[in-house]
C-alpha cells in the first residue's frame, strides 16, 4: 500500500497540480475523478510545451525529428500500457470520438448479416455508437440487461444473450455511475466461445486510472481509454485496434499506409503526455518493484493502487475513527448496493430528505467536491430502473487519503442532522 511506505503518498500528491487547492474556489478535496482526474504537474509542464512548438512533422529539420520522435515513444509507451505488443494504437478527438470509430468500423467491416450485442450498463459513448451502427447496417441489437441491484453486468447474462452470429459485440470495462467493474477476460472468452469471429469492444475509459490494461489476455479487438481520466489532459482519446480489425477497410488517407487510423496532423504534446502519464505509473510502481521490466512495474502500480484505493473505500463504507461509513448513514441509499469487491473508484448515493443538487452544493460549502449524476442520457440507463432521478457521485483516486475521506464523512453527519 501506499502509505504502508514512509514519505510515498506526499510524493505521489506532490506530484499532481491543484491537489488540494481549487484555483478558483480555494481549498477543497476533490472527489471528482470519475469526471476527470487530477493532472499530472509534467502534463502540465509537457502540454505548455508542446504548445510552444510551431513545427510540423516530416520535415527534415531537428525540430520535426524531435516531435515525430515523441509520437513514436507516445505510442510505445501505450503499447505497454495496453499490452499490445500487436495491433495499432492512436489518437481521435476523445474518447466517445475513438469509440465510434472503432465501432464504426468493425460493423461495417464484419460479414453482412448476423447481430450486434451490447450491455445496458454502457455509457452512451459504446452504447450509441453500437445502436447506431447496428441501425445503419441494418442488424438486431441484443442488449444484455445488468443486475441493477449490484450495478454490474455479469459473465452469465452475457452468456444468456450468446449466439453464433454475433458480428460486434462491447463491454464496458467499469460503469462510471456504479463504479462496479465487469470482468472482461471471462466476458470476452465466453463470447469468442460461441461467436469466435465477433469484433470485441472495450470501453476502458473508467477503469484505466486504476492500473495498467492487458489486452493481449483479455482476447478482444478494440480499447478505448480518456486520457483526461488517467492523469493527463482534455483534447484526444486513445484507441487500441487489433490487427484484424486494422485489416477492416476504414478511413483513412489513401496513400498513409493499411495500418493507418490517425486522420489529420497527429497532436504531438498528447502523445508526450501519454508518455508523462506512463512514466509516473512507472515510477509508483518502482517504489515496490524491483524488477527490471517495465511491464511488470506498471503493473507493480496497479497492484499498489488497487490496494490503497480498496482502503480509501472502507473507509467512506465502513467509517474511520469515531466517522460512521456511509453505508452505516440512516437515510443513504448506495447505488450498486455496498459491495466492495469489484468497485473502483466510485461511491454514487441518495439521502432522505435532501435534494441532490442541494448536497451537492452543501458538500461544496464544506470544501469537498462532489458531482450530481442525473437520469439523463448519461447516466439514465443506471438510475431510472431505481426509480432515482439522480445521485451524488462521490469519486476518489489513489491520491486522496484518509483525512480527506474522514472530511466527507463529517460533512454527510452534518447534512442527516441538519434534516434531522
Ligand atoms: C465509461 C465512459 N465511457 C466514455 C466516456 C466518454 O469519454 P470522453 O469524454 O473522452 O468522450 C466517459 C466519460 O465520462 C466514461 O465515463
Amino acid at each position: 500500500m501506499i502509505t504502508d511506505k514512509p514519505g510515498l503518498i506526499e510524493a505521489v500528491r506532490d506530484r499532481f497540480a491543484h491537489i488540494d487547492t481549487c484555483p478558483f474556489e480555494g481549498p477543497r478535496v476533490f472527489f471528482e475523478n470519475a469526471g476527470g482526474a487530477l493532472r499530472l504537474k509534467s502534463v502540465v509542464e509537457t502540454s505548455a510545451l508542446y504548445a510552444s512548438y510551431p513545427d510540423n512533422q516530416g520535415r527534415p529539420n531537428i525540430a520535426s525529428q524531435t516531435l515525430m520522435g515523441a509520437i513514436d515513444k507516445g505510442k510505445a509507451d501505450m503499447r505497454q500500457f495496453l499490452n499490445a505488443p500487436t495491433g495499432q494504437v492512436f489518437v481521435g478527438e476523445s474518447g466517445t470520438e475513438v469509440l465510434f470509430r472503432l465501432v464504426r468500423t468493425a460493423a461495417v467491416g464484419a460479414q453482412a448479416g448476423g447481430v450486434m450485442l451490447r450491455s445496458t450498463l454502457e455509457h452512451p459513448a459504446l452504447g450509441s455508437s453500437m445502436t447506431h451502427w447496428a441501425g445503419v447496417t441494418g442488424r438486431e441489437l441484443i442488449e444484455v440487461a445488468h443486475d441493477d441491484a449490484t450495478g454490474v453486468v455479469s459473465v452469465e447474462a452475457y452468456k444468456a444473450a450468446l449466439r453464433p452470429d454475433i458480428r460486434v459485440a462491447s463491454i464496458i470495462h467499469t460503469s462510471p455511475v456504479t463504479g462496479m467493474a465487469t470482468d472482461v477476460d471471462a466476458i470476452a472468452a465466453a463470447i469468442r466461445e460461441v461467436a469466435p469471429e465477433a469484433f470485441i469492444i472495450v470501453d476502458g475509459i473508467q477503469h484505466a486510472c486504476h492500473g495498467p490494461v492487458d489486452v493481449a489476455k483479455a482476447g478482444i479487438d478494440a480499447y478505448a481509454l480518456s486520457p483526461y481520466k488517467m492523469f493527463s489532459r482534455h483534447g484526444y482519446g486513445v484507441g487500441w485496434a487489433s490487427d484484424r480489425l486494422t485489416a477492416l477497410s476504414h478511413e483513412q488517407i489513401i496513400g498513409n499506409g493499411p495500418t493507418s487510423w490517425e486522420l489529420g496532423t497527429r497532436d504531438a504534446g498528447a502523445y508526450a503526455t501519454f508518455s508523462d502519464v506512463v512514466a509516473y505509473f512507472d515510477w509508483l510502481g518502482g517504489q515496490f518493484s524491483t524488477s527490471s521490466d517495465r511491464r511488470e512495474r506498471l503493473e507493480a502500480a496497479g497492484a499498489a493502487i488497487h490496494a490503497e484505493e480498496a482502503k480509501l473505500l472502507g473507509w467512506l463504507m465502513s467509517g474511520t475513527g469515531n466517522l460512521r461509513g456511509l453505508a452505516e448513514m440512516p437515510g443513504v441509499t448506495l447505488v450498486g448496493g455496498e459491495a466492495l469487491e469489484g468497485r473502483e473508484g466510485v461511491v454514487s448515493l441518495r439521502l432522505d430528505g435532501w435534494d441532490t443538487l442541494k448536497l451537492v452544493e452543501f458538500l461544496g460549502a464544506r470544501g469537498i467536491r462532489v458531482h450530481i449524476r442525473k437520469a439523463d442520457q448519461y447516466s439514465g440507463n443506471v438510475l431510472s430502473p431505481l426509480g432515482m432521478p439522480d445521485c451524488v457521485r462521490i469519486s476518489f483516486c489513489h491520491y486522496n487519503t484518509e483525512a480527506e475521506v474522514a472530511k466527507l464523512l463529517s460533512a454527510m453527519e452534518e447534512a442527516i442532522s441538519a434534516k434531522g
